[in-house]
Order: C-alpha cells, then structure tokens, then sequence
C-alpha cells in the first residue's frame, strides 16, 4: 500500500517521517480539539497503527517500533481513550453492578437508539450511496478480525478458545476464499469499486478512520484487553439484523448478488458470534477477574457511540444531497 495523503500538521508529520529515513520527532504537541472526529489525528494514528499490519510501500518494516513514532501514538491513544472514556461514562455507569454480564451486553445494544443507517440503506438508499457505504467501511473490513487476533495470546481457557472459534469463522474456517475479509473484497469488486486494500484511505471520512482505530487501538494495548473483547461483543450484537436489512437494499437497487453476499453471510454467523463474545469471551473474561468488567462494558459502549456517529454522518451526507437534488 501506499502512504495516504495527508489532512494535516499531524498526519504531515508521520507521512513525511515515513517518507523519509528520519525517525519521528518525539515531541509533538496535539492541539486542544477533541481527537474523536479529527481528521488528521485519526490518519495520523491510523498511518502510526498500520505499520503494525500491513505497512506501506517503501517504508522499512522496523519503523514499526520508531521511538518518536511510538511516543506520539501514545499521545493520541491516551486523547482518543479519555475522550471515550468521557462520552460513554453514563452509558457504562448505567448498567447494574450485579447481573450476567453477557444478557447485559445484548440488553445494552438492543437498548441503543442510534440512528437507523441500515434502515435507510434497506429502503431508500441510491445504488451511489450504496457504493458510498461499501467504501467507507472498507477501511475495517478489508482486515476484519485482524485487530482482535492480538488479543488471543493475551486471553487464556475457555474465553481463548471462544474467542479462537469465532476468528476461525472470520477468517473462513479453513477456506481462503471465505475469509470475511475477502468476501467483502468481492463485495467491492462486484459493485464495481477498488477491493485493494487501502485504496480509498484517502477518500473516507475521519470517522470512518475513528471506527477502523477504536479496534487497533483496543486490540494493540494489552491493558485495554476488557475494552476489546466488550466492543467485539457489541459490534456482532449490533450486526445481524443490520445486515439483513442492507443485503435487502443492495439488492433492491440490483446489485450482483456477490455485493449481498457478504452481508448474508453475517445474518446467519453473527447471530451465533454475538452469544459466543458476549457469553463465552466476555462473561468468562469477568467472572475470572471482575476488575475487567467496567472495560468490557466501557469497549461496547465506544463501539455504540462511535457507530452511532458514523451513522449519523453518513445519513447527513445523504439526505442533504438527496434534498439538494430535489
Ligand atoms: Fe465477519
Ligand atoms: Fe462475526
């Protein structure tokens, strides 16, 4: 892949590091806006973040442990944590003490009152603004699962095991052409789009950039562990019947049923992998160290809020366009 463009002082800062031999500076003052929705501190993490995965195109692959490169994604990662850690405090502290801790998880999504993004792209969204969806989510879903396979040296027992099966299922169990991630690579292509990885990084929106983070940021601390494995609970809790709903809108507007594919797919797996990480990852997690329990249910509720907000955006963007062009 190739280095992004920059949006920014920050994201400036680490491509032209990258670009050249020079490590990162290790001083690097953020400005005082929040980073949840800035552009240029979410692709300056998401550059920092992917030298971990896949790396860039002329980029030496030890830069992944520049010093200077280091200490500024730990700057960011302590914004970006605090700053979620604020906006979904009451959401957290919300939820009773006592309680299974799984049922709590599915209650706290199906309680979530966000908007419908999978509603509107069911019933009215235009064939462009399917496209428009399928390229924003492309920067998670093109390394699906990735993010939380860090966490399974970090897991032990029962919860390693269930947290194993369902990247098993991610990762197409078995079967190279089933991987979730190349699924919807063939999403991408039947639609039309560019199914290389990375190749809309430039295009996407900073939330989308956020949502992609939350997950490596999650999945990369070993401390924030709780926080990854709450978030992949909710993230399967909140995606079976979504999914239903948009292979409906893909193929209302005809769409080649490999676009669709994808989506059937999750209606069927994550209706099992939201018991599996809510039940068996997460209940298990807590019920073996109950300190985990405030970051399982604080990784849910980021994964609601930031979804909520990206929904939001999206919707936005759309329905402002459609009312510019009636
Ligand atoms: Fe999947
Ligand atoms: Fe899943």
């Amino acid at each position: 892949m190739q280095l992004p463009h920059e949006r920014g002082p920050v994201s400036r800062h680490v491509i032209e590091s990258l670009r050249s031999d020079r490590p990162g500076a290790a001083f690097f003052a953020l400005g005082p806006d929040d980073v949840i929705g800035d552009e240029d501190v979410q692709l300056a993490l998401w550059t920092i973040y992917e030298l971990h995965y896949r790396g860039f195109h002329g980029v030496d692959d030890d830069r992944e442990w520049d010093l200077g490169l280091l200490t500024l994604r730990r700057e960011i990662e302590s914004r970006f944590e605090s700053e979620l850690r604020a906006v979904t405090r009451e959401l957290v502290t919300g939820v009773p003490q006592h309680g299974d801790l799984g049922q709590q998880l599915l209650d706290l999504v199906a309680a979530d009152d966000g908007p419908s993004l999978a509603a509107f792209l069911q019933r009215r969204a235009s064939i462009e603004q399917l496209r428009d969806f399928l390229r924003e989510r492309s920067v998670q879903q093109l390394k699906e699962s990735d993010p939380q396979s860090f966490v399974l040296p970090r897991l032990d027992g029962r919860a390693k095991a269930a947290l194993a099966e369902l990247q098993y299922d991610e990762y197409g169990g078995g079967r190279p052409e089933r991987l979730h991630a190349t699924l919807y690579a063939d999403a991408l292509s039947a639609a039309g789009l560019d199914a290389t990885y990375g190749a809309y990084i430039d295009h996407v929106t900073g939330v989308s950039l956020t949502l992609c983070n939350v997950v490596s940021m999650f999945g990369l601390n070993r401390r924030l562990r709780g926080a990854s494995m709450g978030h992949l609970a909710a993230f399967e809790a909140s995606s079976s019947v979504p999914s239903r709903k948009i292979a409906g809108g893909l193929e209302r507007v005809g769409l080649p049923p490999a676009v669709a594919a994808y989506f059937h797919e999750h209606v069927e797996a994550d209706a099992v992998h939201e018991h599996v990480a809510s039940s068996d990852i997460c209940g298990t997690m807590v019920a073996e160290d109950p300190g985990l329990r405030d970051d399982v249910l604080f990784g849910a509720a980021a994964c609601l809020h930031l979804d909520a907000l990206s929904g939001a955006e999206l919707l936005e963007r759309w329905t402002t366009g459609l009312e510019k062009a009636s």
